[in-house]
């Protein structure tokens, strides 16, 4: 069933329950009090009727023509009768219709203990009556019972029409609130309907739509937001796996056509064996190229997949970077670019020693890659708060403010950057981040072009060892 018509069938029950309830109570407090009502008048009445009785004619009645003493009894809406201590009636009200109401014999009986009884009673085809029946005691002994009666013939019309007014306007007033409740579920449910077609929209391919998206904060403002956010985070990954494919594609296929080109020359006409060995050379290093492509991307995968294994063991950076200086010293030489250690304060880490040293030897190599001849790389090491800052500082070609937060994307490489070196994939930086990010870490870069770079990468200090 549709939200909307579930949620009116259940407000339409808890009303319905309600408003039966309501009905219930109001129908039995008006019966009891209007009950209450007539039991006080019948015995004001009774009452009034022994005192009257008393002061006029003493313990004793005269039993002849009583009533025609008491006209006035005639018009009220009470008839009276007289017993005599046996039960039998002496005297009644002219007001009281064709019928003998006998006293009942519980009545009889309390009046002798000198009580007052309230009974009810009804005869086919007339209204029920209701009655009282009050003792008149002398020196002790039960001389007579006045008994009062009325019609309760007006408190079942006033319940009648109560139960009449209830019946009619229950259910109308419980159809208005079922449409009403149906109309407002709609109004609060379009925007779902609303996101529902535009997800389907969405669904259909066309990542570009987004919600209209409400200014307020509430529930659905709230869905729409994070539904466009979902979207677009959407949108940009499937812009960089399609990017990616057509990156790598390009990447792999560049030395694939070196490869061809040369292959297909030398294949022209007959060669020397020297020919035909530097042929096979210039492929071995395009095949060497796309090897080290293949393999960086497929470790980039893997980790995408969550597959790469990391160690947690302790690592002394200083002892690592220095390492590396030594290592990396060999890496300029031919340009005369200087690899240099700066400061260098003690730090150890946890983590992936392997993946460390791979992360620094790329931020080396790319400052010496990137330098110009006769430049200086300088590695320095501090700790500060509860992180160890490893920094790789050039003075080479830069990288524009615009370009920046690109570099760490896959393929990524500036023009300068491929204007300068032919050798790189783009991918180093990639793989940087990632190893900076398994180590709770992160690099920031900052840089000009034409003056130099300078790679930071922070990493939390291992709280075991300090
Ligand atoms: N030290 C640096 N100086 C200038 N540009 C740099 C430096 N390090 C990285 N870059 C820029 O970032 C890009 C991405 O680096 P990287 O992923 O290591 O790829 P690659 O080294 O294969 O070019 C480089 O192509 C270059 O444009
Ligand atoms: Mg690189």
């Amino acid at each position: 069933m549709a939200l909307r018509a579930r949620l009116t069938v259940w407000y339409g029950t808890a009303l319905a329950l309600i408003l039966i309830v309501f009905a219930t109570v109001l129908y039995a407090v008006l019966a009891r009090g209007l009950k209450d009502q007539v039991d006080q008048s019948l015995q004001q009445a009774a009452l009034a009727a022994v005192h009257a009785l008393e002061n006029r004619f003493g313990p004793f009645l005269p039993f002849e023509d009583f009533s025609a003493q008491f006209p006035e009894l005639a018009v009220v809406d009470k008839f009276f009768q007289i017993f005599s201590p046996t039960g039998n009636i002496t005297i009644a009200s002219a007001n009281i219709k064709t019928r003998e109401i006998p006293l009942s014999p519980t009545a009889l009986e309390a009046a002798f203990q000198g009580k007052t009884t309230y009974e009810s009673a009804r005869f086919p085809g007339e209204p029920p009556l209701r009655l009282v029946s009050v003792p008149i005691i002398y020196n002790g002994t039960l001389v007579n019972i006045v008994r009062v009666g009325t019609s309760l013939q007006p408190v079942e019309e006033t319940l009648q029409r109560l139960l009449l007014v209830l019946a009619v306007t229950l259910p109308i007033a419980l159809l208005a609130a079922l449409a009403g409740g149906w109309f407002l579920a709609g109004r609060a449910l379009r925007p779902v309907e609303d996101i529902t077609q535009a997800a389907q929209r969405i669904s259909g391919g066309d990542l570009t739509q987004r919600l209209h998206v409400s200014p307020s904060s509430d529930e659905i403002g709230r869905l729409a937001a994070t539904f466009n956010e979902m979207i677009a985070r959407l949108e940009t990954s499937f812009r960089q796996v399609r990017q990616f494919s057509t990156d790598a594609s390009h990447e792999l296929r560049t030395p694939l056509t070196v490869m061809k080109g040369e292959t297909e020359l030398a294949l022209r006409r007959p060669r020397s064996a020297e020919d035909y060995r530097l042929v096979l050379e210039s492929n071995l290093e395009e095949i060497d190229r796309m090897t080290r492509i293949v393999d960086e991307l497929l470790f980039l995968s893997r980790a995408d997949l969550g597959e790469v294994k990391m160690e947690s063991l302790p690592i002394r950076l200083d002892v690592l970077v220095e390492d590396i200086q030594r290592q990396a010293a060999l890496l300029g030489q031919d340009q005369g670019i200087q690899v240099t250690l700066g400061p260098v304060e003690p730090a150890t880490i946890r983590g992936d020693e392997l993946r460390i040293r791979e992360l620094l030897l790329n931020l080396v190599a790319n400052a010496v890659k990137y330098s110009r001849p006769g430049g200086k790389v300088p590695i320095s090491l501090v700790s500060e708060g509860n992180s160890a800052r490893l920094r790789v500082t050039d003075d080479g070609i830069g990288i524009a403010p615009e370009e920046q937060p690109h570099i760490f994307d896959r393929f990524f490489r500036t023009p300068a950057a491929r204007a300068h070196a032919k050798e790189g994939t783009g991918l180093g930086l990639s793989i940087c981040k990632w190893i900076a990010d398994a180590h709770h870490g992160r690099i920031e870069v900052q840089s000009a072009a034409g003056v130099g770079s300078q790679f930071t990468v922070i990493l939390p200090l291992s709280t075991a060892s300090n």
